[in-house]
């Protein structure tokens, strides 16, 4: 087909824009930090003035959402930090949504970033993750955000039951209209490597296999969206993205919800990395893969790239 300028743009199929984007950010307590993290250039652990700062950034450019991850000051074995109202994301919470009011502010429910051992959930003596006391203290979590002025809260645990006992408990308190962004398709990835070092969360000893899925597994993935679906999730997540557009896809066809995709931590390396080396254009790279991310059916676009895309889509 010939197509001139004009045209090109009225048949193309796929529209990206900053208004799909989600920033994440990851908050530190302390007075005036900026932590880079090595592994992800251009990304920092952010005191809470930084972090309202880097909101207000991304807002600014368009961006309309952030994804809050807290880092505690002391981490114990029941990752009590996490549902503590007073805790880092917690006040950030509260100190963006009083300096940016328009923008939504999502936040990560899980223990890994506030545990010891760096597990989501609490560990038996026999090394397991105890689902059902866990799901109580993400449920607990998951209240203290929505008290907190969270916009969304968003399991990222995969422990069985978590989406339906959020959801009851949240009710039960109150914050009926705070809506679940579930990790529903969540796959053991080593794309999430700069992240444990950005959190400090990667497991003391042994790994996610047991709770987190398969990388083989594409019908399981489905049937764990299912689930979430049924027990009240408002938008479902695929994470990683680039390696699952297929996951996507299905997921977008076979349920028709809202589908949100993460870009994680070790795609952003990748494309960093790559950059600085001078072996791919980073602009062009970055906004062909959250093309593809939006095209194989990602209603949202959970990325660290948000502010340069923002910025480049002007
Ligand atoms: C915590 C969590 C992880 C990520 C988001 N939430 C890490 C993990 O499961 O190890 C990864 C995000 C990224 O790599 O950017 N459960």
């Amino acid at each position: 087909m010939r197509r001139t300028g004009t045209l090109r743009e009225m048949v193309r199929e796929t529209n990206l824009s900053a208004s799909d984007l989600a920033l994440p950010l990851f908050v530190e307590l302390g007075t005036d930090s900026r932590t880079p993290i090595e592994a992800m250039p251009g990304v920092e652990r952010l005191s809470i003035s930084h972090a309202v700062e880097e909101a207000g950034v991304a807002h600014a450019l368009g961006v309309p959402a952030v994804l809050l991850f807290g880092i505690p000051t002391e981490k114990d074995a029941q990752g009590s930090g996490a549902y503590d109202d007073e805790g880092v994301v917690q006040l950030a919470v509260r100190a963006i949504k009083e300096a940016h009011p328009e923008l939504l502010v999502m936040t990560d429910v899980c223990l890994c970033g506030y545990t010891s051992h760096g597990h989501c959930g609490v560990v038996r003596p026999d090394g397991a993750v105890d689902n059902d006391i866990t799901l109580e203290l993400l449920a607990k979590t998951a209240i203290s955000h929505a008290r907190a002025g969270s916009d969304a809260v968003a399991p990222s645990d995969m422990m069985d039951g978590r989406v339906g006992a959020l959801r009851s408990q949240l009710d039960a308190e109150g914050h009926s209209e705070t809506p679940i962004l579930a990790y529903s398709a969540k796959f053991s990835s080593a794309f999430y490597g700069p992240f444990r070092e950005a959190a400090g969360s990667a497991p003391a000893f042994g790994d996610r296999r047991s709770y987190q899925m398969d990388p083989a597994n594409a019908d399981e993935a489905l049937r764990e969206v299912r689930l979430d679906v049924e027990e009240g999730a408002d938008i479902v997540m695929v994470k990683p993205a680039l390696a699952y557009l297929d996951v996507i896809r299905r997921v977008k066809d076979e349920t028709r919800m809202p589908v949100a995709a993460y870009n994680v931590s070790g795609e952003y390396a990748m494309i960093k990395a790559a950059a600085a080396a001078g072996y791919i254009d980073e602009r062009a790279a970055v906004l062909e893969a959250l093309t593809g991310i939006r095209r194989a059916g990602a209603d949202i676009v959970i990325t660290y790239h948000a502010k340069d895309a923002a910025e480049w889509l002007k």
